[in-house]
Order: structure tokens, then C-alpha cells, then sequence
């Protein structure tokens, strides 16, 4: 079911990658709903300038895989609407390329640039500016390919993968400043990145997400105050934050009931 979104971010400002299609699109409009101001960044000018018009938002071309071009899309946006909120790490590409043996060094090079980097460098530009506002909240769209494995396409699932790693890592690290960091984890959800595959799996009657539905975990997540977690979006099911199982502690003499520094409660037994 789809939440009302109205008011849920009046005053403030979100920056969102990837916007010009599917998703980042859905999250543009969503959050503009909810009164949030809108920087919409995207590698298509043409596709960011429409999302902005209709959001009466802001475009900005980058690519997210350029340090320089992500920390100028931060500038601008910050210089127009005085400051970041709510940022949506979104812009993603898969390489439809399953054979390992065969991969080609552009196809590889290009998703780490767009799926990780861009993450990196996302967050990296989105720290400061969300600090000077006094905290805010960072969403990054993994995938279920973050979490189970991938077939169809290995280095995607190793990107997404990587996504949810950092974000459960970098959550512990800006918690005290008052900021969040969370993943949306969709399963299969119809959007250009899909068209391909669309109309055999719908032949199959597979269910197939709606971008809203995602746009509307990303506002969830952003809004929850939790941290650190990993949204799963399913077709017919409220998003929720994946409960990921404790890992078994040390059992060698001297480590029994000990785990690394910096690690919580809950992430290794101490059994
Ligand atoms: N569609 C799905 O089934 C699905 C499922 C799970 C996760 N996801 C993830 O959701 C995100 C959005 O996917 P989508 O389905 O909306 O895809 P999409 O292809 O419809 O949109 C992706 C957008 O990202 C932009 N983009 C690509 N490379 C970029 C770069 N280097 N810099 C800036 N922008 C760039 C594209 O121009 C496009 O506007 C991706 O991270 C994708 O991996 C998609």
C-alpha cells in the first residue's frame, strides 16, 4: 500500500541520482509530493530537465562514477536551495552479461563506476552537507541482488552487494550526527533498466514492481529514524528492513565472548 506522502518533508530539500527514469524518476515526483525542494541530477540532461520541470525542481547533468561532478551537483544544489536533507543514491546500470568467462573490461569497469563509485562518492559528497543542516538522511537503491545471489548477472549482484555492505558500515559512523543511512532493496520492478525482460516475465504472470512502490520505501526509509538497514521491496508487501542473522564468534582460546573493536551487539555471536 502506498503512503500518503503529503507534507512528510515540507522545508526540506532532496537530491536524488539517477533521475531522469524508473526509480529516481518515481523518488523526484514522491518526494516533491511530500514538499520537498528537488535537485535532480542525472548523466541525460534532457531526462534530468524533465523531471525537474515537472517537480519544479533543479537539473543537474553529472555522472556519478566523476568525484568532481558529484561534489559540484552537491555546490549547486546546496547553493540553490541553502542545503541537502535527504539524499537518494539511486543511478545504477547492470552489465546483461552473465557468462564470467567472456566479460568484456569495458562492460566491468563501467557498473563499478556507476554502481560503486557512484555510492562512494555520493556519500562522501553527502556527509558534510547533511552535517551543516545538522543531520539528514542518505538512501542508497541496492537490490534484492544485494542479498542473495544473482545468476543472471554476477558483477551486479557483486555491486549491489557492495552497496549494502557500506551502507550498514557507514551507518554506525554518522549515527551521532544525526544522520541515517539505509538501503531499498527491490526485487524486479518495471522500468526501462527491465524492458527487455518485461514481457516474458509478465507472460509468465511474474509480479512486477511499480516504481512508486519503491519511490515510496525511499520516503519510508528516509523518514523512519532507523539506521543501517536494508529494505526489502516485494510486489504485494510492505517494505522491510531485512533481518540480516547474527555470524559465529571465535571459538580459538582467548577469543571465545570477544569481537572486534567497533562491532555492536548483535553482529557475531558470542556463543
Ligand atoms: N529495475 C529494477 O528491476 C531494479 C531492481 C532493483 C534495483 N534497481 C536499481 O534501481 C536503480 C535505478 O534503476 P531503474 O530501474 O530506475 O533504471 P533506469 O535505467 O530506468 O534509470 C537509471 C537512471 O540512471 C541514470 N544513470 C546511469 N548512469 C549514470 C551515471 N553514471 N551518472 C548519473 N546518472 C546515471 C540513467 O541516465 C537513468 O536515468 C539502479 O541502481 C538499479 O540497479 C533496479
Amino acid at each position: 500500500m502506498l503512503h500518503d506522502a503529503a507534507g512528510r518533508l515540507a522545508g526540506r530539500v532532496a537530491l536524488v541520482t539517477g533521475a531522469g527514469s524508473g526509480i529516481g524518476a518515481a523518488t523526484a515526483r514522491h518526494l516533491a509530493r511530500a514538499g520537498a525542494s528537488v535537485c535532480a541530477v542525472d548523466l541525460d540532461q534532457e531526462a534530468a530537465d524533465r523531471i525537474a520541470a515537472e517537480v519544479g525542481g533543479l537539473a543537474v547533468r553529472a555522472d556519478v562514477g566523476e568525484p568532481a561532478e558529484v561534489t559540484a551537483a552537491f555546490a549547486t544544489c546546496e547553493e540553490r536551495f541553502g542545503g541537502v536533507d535527504v539524499v537518494h543514491l539511486n543511478a545504477g546500470v547492470v552489465t546483461g552479461h552473465g557468462e564470467m568467462d567472456t566479460l568484456p573490461d569495458d562492460v566491468y569497469r563501467r557498473i563499478m563506476r556507476v554502481n560503486v563509485d557512484g555510492v562512494v562518492f555520493g556519500m562522501r559528497a553527502a556527509i558534510p552537507a547533511l552535517n551543516r543542516r545538522g543531520g539528514g538522511a542518505v538512501v542508497a537503491t541496492a537490490s534484492l541482488a544485494g542479498i542473495i545471489p544473482f545468476a543472471p548477472d554476477p558483477i551486479y549482484a557483486l555491486t549491489k552487494h557492495a552497496v549494502v555492505g557500506f551502507i550498514r558500515s557507514v551507518a554506525p559512523l554518522v549515527e551521532a550526527a544525526g544522520i541515517t543511512v539505509n538501503a531499498v532493496n527491490p526485487g524486479i520492478v518495471d522500468t526501462p533498466m527491465t524492458a527487455a525482460i518485461r514481457e516474458p516475465l509478465v507472460a509468465d504472470d511474474f509480479p512486477l514492481l511499480a516504481a512508486e512502490e519503491i519511490a515510496d520505501a525511499v520516503l519510508d526509509a528516509a523518514t523512519s529514524g532507523r539506521t543501517g538497514e536494508c529494505w526489502v521491496c516485494q510486489p504485494g508487501r510492505d517494505p522491510e528492513p531485512y533481518e540480516f542473522h547474527d555470524v559465529p564468534g571465535p571459538r580459538t582460546a582467548g577469543g571465545v565472548g570477544r569481537r572486534p573493536p567497533g562491532l555492536d551487539d548483535g553482529e557475531l555471536s558470542l556463543d
